[in-house]
């Protein structure tokens, strides 16, 4: 806001709320807007970018994903987009491993137990709570790391899981992109790992001990963890997904975790959030932890975004360089 306020070509209309915005509020307030800040909690389409009408030049969220913006809308009306890459890397991948040990160490179950007075009743025993570890054992096979996308996020996520002795790395992503080779021999020299290799998602499903999922949402990734996928990770395997809950078929995943197809799920993304109520199948099965979407909820983190986001507001509505500008 200060950096807004501190722009003397900008005349701001503030919605007032420290929670999403109205669309009946957007859709009163945006007519004649010349830059429009959103969170990724705002659906930016026709309608919207219609109602603003031609004085609109930027779009700019204060998200790394911007799916909820309709990018052909907005191409359509010359319109530029901003976001805010990077600057959360670090704090999704610290949260990706956060899910990762939670899930694997039964933290929902064992925090529920000493919360809700049952200590008593769970005394320690020999496998109480026990779950596969997610550092690498000498007596255990090497562990492997999965990952449905391989950008920054994901690549940050695997720089923490080398400390954990992690030593094969496995990545499926856009099947249309050509395999970096380079980039992956000098990955897996940087993290003294045994391989990092390019996939298939089926062969990372099979293979894989933790899979991360650190994919963009949309149309493209639409439910591609599915029964088909879920059915063919082993049954001591995790799944974390920090990226968007559109990606995985939440009854197919409450099946796998009922039945045991998988050993336990770690979601800060739900498809249908926030509606995420105690009637959901995932929040009824106690091997999935699920966290309100606050992979990038650091107050440092928070504040660049922030900035990122005015910054780009500011050079869209300026004619200058954006920090981060989608190429549409
Ligand atoms: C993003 O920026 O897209 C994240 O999901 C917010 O945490």
């Amino acid at each position: 806001m200060s950096l807004l306020e501190a722009t003397p070509e900008l005349d701001l209309v503030v919605w007032p709320d420290d929670r999403s915005c109205d669309r009946t509020w957007l859709l009163g307030n945006i007519p004649g807007s010349t830059g429009l800040v959103v969170m990724l909690t705002e659906k930016v389409d026709s309608e919207i970018l219609d109602r603003a009408g031609p004085s609109l030049k930027v779009v700019s969220t204060m998200s790394v994903g911007y799916e909820h913006i309709d990018l052909r809308a907005a191409a359509q009306r010359g319109l530029r987009v901003g976001y805010t890459p990077d600057v959360l890397t670090d704090a999704v991948a610290d949260l990706s491993v956060m899910l990762a040990l939670m899930t694997s160490r039964n933290a929902g179950i064992a925090m529920a137990v000493a919360k809700d007075g049952q200590w008593p009743n769970h005394p320690w025993s020999p496998f109480a709570l026990c779950g596969p570890q997610l550092s690498t054992m000498a007596s255990s096979p090497a562990r492997k790391a999965g990952f449905l996308g391989f950008g920054r996020i994901a690549q940050a996520t695997l720089a923490r899981l080398v400390s954990f002795g992690i030593t094969h790395c496995l990545y499926s992503s856009n099947p249309s992109s050509p395999t970096n080779h380079e980039r992956d021999a000098e990955l897996a020299k940087r993290y003294n790992l045994q391989s990092v290799t390019k996939v298939d998602i089926d062969e990372l499903a099979r293979e894989s001990d933790f899979i991360f999922v650190l994919a963009p949402g949309g149309h493209d990734t639409y439910h591609i963890i599915n029964e088909n996928f879920l059915k063919q990770m082993r049954r001591t395997s995790i799944l974390i997904n920090a990226s968007r809950g559109t990606l995985v078929d939440s009854d197919a995943l409450a099946r796998a975790l009922r039945e045991g197809w998988i050993w336990g799920a770690g979601l800060d993304v739900v498809e249908g959030e926030p509606n995420v109520t105690l009637d959901h199948p995932l929040v009824k099965e106690p091997r999935c932890i699920i966290l309100p979407h606050i992979g990038s909820a650091t107050l440092e983190t928070r504040r660049a975004m922030a900035v990122r986001a005015a910054q780009n507001v500011i050079a869209g509505v300026l004619g200058g360089n954006m920090p981060a500008e989608v190429d549409l």
